[in-house]
């Protein structure tokens, strides 16, 4: 097939995380005497861990001015932040708890106690955050691909795909009955530029699937992000390359 303009293939997950870690370096470049902050939703799930990892390194970090950082979940699972399954735990331990930015700029997705609760919650939250605006204007949006072609906590044939008001929702994972909340499909189409990351050969057969022109959000939620008046773009290594 040929390969879509906006997919960069990586020959190793090394290299796209890096590549990953340079395009936060560059989106935070953008903090100038008119936009005096940055706001970022970070993917969650095991991918992004490296570029997470890479941003708390001195090579990356004393590039970033972290205190006109802000960031954002895309979905949360429905567990405390000391749960291994926590997507904050994951982010707290590779990124968070590394560099300099204060706690007021991490906008945590409450995961213990009621998930609807919580959903509203965060969305209160994004409302007060973007002031103002119709929808949420993230600077950046980090996203994976689950082998079910799921993005965010969007799954395919879910309730929460068909969300057309709310900003962030309760959802389930119907593979492990696990609660949790997501960002919904218009918020990720309302940001500046969303970029997915990709990675692996569990994934090679979806992902040659998902950057099929032919669009089928219900049983590949990833093709229904499709930015408003953004940039989208796929990082993937060249094991998730192997179909295309
Ligand atoms: C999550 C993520 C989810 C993830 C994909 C890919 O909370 O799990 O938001 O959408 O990005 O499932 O996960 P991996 O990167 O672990 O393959």
């Amino acid at each position: 097939m040929e390969i879509p303009a906006n997919v960069s293939i990586f020959e190793t997950a090394e290299q796209l995380a890096v590549a990953a870690a340079e395009r936060f370096v560059e989106v935070a470049a953008t903090l100038d005497a008119d936009r005096d902050r940055i706001s970022v939703a970070l993917a969650g799930g095991k991918t992004p861990k490296r570029v997470y990892e890479l941003l708390a390194t001195d090579a990356f970090k004393k590039r970033i001015h972290w205190p006109q950082v802000y960031l954002f979940f895309g979905d949360e699972r429905a567990v405390p932040p000391t749960h291994p399954d926590s997507n904050y735990h994951m982010v707290d331990e590779a990124l968070i708890s590394k560099v300099p930015i204060p706690a007021r700029n991490v906008h945590r997705m409450i995961g213990e106690g009621d998930v609807k609760e919580n959903a509203q919650d965060y969305e209160n939250n994004l409302r007060s955050f973007f002031a103002g605006l119709p929808w949420p204007r993230f600077d950046l949006v980090l996203l994976g691909m689950g082998e079910d072609g799921h993005t965010a906590s969007l799954f395919p044939h879910s309730e929460a795909l068909h969300e057309e008001s709310r900003w962030v929702v309760a959802a389930k994972n119907e593979q492990t009955n696990q609660p949790r909340l997501t960002l919904t499909l218009p918020v990720l189409n309302h940001a500046a530029q969303v970029l997915f990351l990709v990675t692996g050969t569990e994934k090679a057969q979806r992902l040659a699937q998902a950057l099929r022109p032919s669009v089928d959000a219900e049983l590949l939620p990833v093709q229904a992000v499709k930015p408003v008046d953004g940039k989208l773009e796929w990082f993937v290594d060249g094991a998730a390359a192997a179909c295309l």
